[in-house]
């Protein structure tokens, strides 16, 4: 489906919902502001690419600087945009032109976006760079409801995120290609992914995690190398690719060689590989999604079992905190306009979850990750050889495979009325 025939009830989806918004917060109007760029430091002049305010983002693929959605109630959207004479900058255009005839487009010259702009009661929504016009900046509780809208996908946004998660696989079966037949580094690698999948390391959703070896067990690992890794090893990427503003956020792991270290760290790939899919087949609507987090690690203490790897019963894997000592971080978060996308944590997570990003109960439209990993940490492992769970861990398997990092697999799903719709796998197989 094009993104001209979905984009319209898009668009009356955000224009009910911000309508209800607006009388519930008692604001007459709200101007979304696009921002602009974010220098790099205060020492000279050079700026990130933009990256528009979320909120203007979720109604406009537009990414120019200080343009305005200006939405009121039982009236069409304002696109108020700022056109500057500039012989040093030009805005990038846009990807697709499908978005203009959803709105009125105002053009002004800079600094008189305010004759365009609405008067009475108005919510202003920016970020920290660029044109702020009058009104009430940033108000929370507005947000916080507007955030909500962002939790449930449109049938445009799942096109968009299907886009973004075809457009990263294209990324990874590059590299993987490159890592099976040659030893190249990792900065040929993250080069190899951002070729591949054609976009700027700068506009990615996120800076792409690419790690050799042991270097897979340093969770945001961004500092390329360029030494070529040869022998046994394994290949860690978590990367992935943008379309209309929405991200992909995929990861895949790899190992090369045929010793002891490898062929375990294969072993419990294979392992983890399916452990991934079996959480994927699990989720339905109306199950809390911390449950399911809290479900990974069971799975993933059945697995250290059947490999010898862990030495006491799954229950005690669990309980005792080794599992957790393993994989520290969430099972996964929701995904959008931003990577850590807003509006599917409405409560903290249990302690033992610190970092888990998603507590909602599960349904249908939302889109989040599902990413079980296992890793050699050793400042999470010291603990437990330390204390008396150092019996529960065959520490000589954890020292084969402390040369290979650790695994995590993503993959990025939307919930359905009976299951999920996976788009990572559907997009692998259709590169
Ligand atoms: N790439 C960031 C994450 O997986 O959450
Ligand atoms: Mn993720
Ligand atoms: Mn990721």
């Amino acid at each position: 489906m094009t993104y001209a025939a979905t984009y319209p009830e898009h668009l009356a989806y955000l224009q009910r919902g911000y309508e209800a918004a607006l009388a519930t917060h008692g604001f007459d109007a709200v101007i979304l502001c696009s921002g602009a760029a974010t220098m790099k430091s205060r020492f000279d002049d050079q700026a990130w690419p933009l990256a528009p305010t979320p909120a203007y983002a979720h109604w406009c693929p537009l990414p120019e600087p200080d343009t305005f959605v200006v939405v009121r109630p039982g009236k069409r959207p304002q696109l108020v945009r700022t056109i500057v004479d500039d012989y040093w900058e030009t805005p990038a255009p846009p990807e697709s032109d499908h978005f203009w005839a959803g709105f009125d487009v105002i053009e002004v010259k800079p600094g008189l976006a305010g004759d365009a702009l609405p008067g009475g009661r108005v919510a202003v929504i920016t970020r920290d760079q660029g044109t702020s016009p009058p009104g009430t900046v940033n108000p929370t509780a507005l947000i916080a409801t507007l955030d909500l809208l962002r939790t449930k996908k449109t049938a445009y946004e799942i096109a968009c995120l299907a886009a973004a998660s075809r457009r990263a696989a294209i990324g990874h079966k590059a590299v993987a290609e490159l890592f099976a037949a040659g030893t190249p580094s990792e900065l040929e690698l993250h080069l190899a992914y951002l070729q591949a999948s054609e976009q700027d390391d700068a506009a990615a959703p996120y800076k792409n995690i690419v790690a050799l070896g042991a270097h897979s067990a340093i969770l945001h690992y961004v500092a390329y190398q360029r030494e070529k890794v040869s022998g046994d090893t394994s290949f860690l990427i978590d990367a992935g690719a943008k379309v209309l503003g929405y991200g992909s956020d995929i990861t895949r792991t790899y190992v090369r060689g045929t010793g002891s270290g490898a062929t375990r760290f294969r072993e419990l790939l294979q392992h983890m590989d399916a452990v991934q899919k079996d959480l994927c087949r699990r989720i339905r609507p109306g199950m809390p999604y911390e449950d399911l987090h809290d479900e990974a690690h069971r799975l993933l203490a059945v697995a250290l079992r059947e490999l010898g790897i862990g030495r006491g019963s799954a229950q005690e894997l669990v309980e005792r905190g080794i599992t957790r000592a393993l994989f520290p971080h969430g099972l996964g978060h929701s995904l959008g306009i931003t990577v850590h996308d807003a509006g599917l944590k409405p409560r903290p997570p249990r302690p033992e979850n610190k970092f888990l990003r998603n507590t909602s109960v599960i349904e249908v439209g939302q889109v989040f990750t599902i990413e079980p990993g296992i890793y050699v940490i050793d400042g999470l492992l010291g603990p437990l050889q330390g204390d008396d769970r150092r019996d529960l861990l065959d520490w000589s398997a954890i020292a084969d495979l402390r040369h290979f990092g650790g695994i995590r697999i993503e993959d990025n799903v939307v919930v359905e009325t009976s299951g999920i719709r996976n788009l990572t796998r559907e997009a692998f197989a259709a590169a």
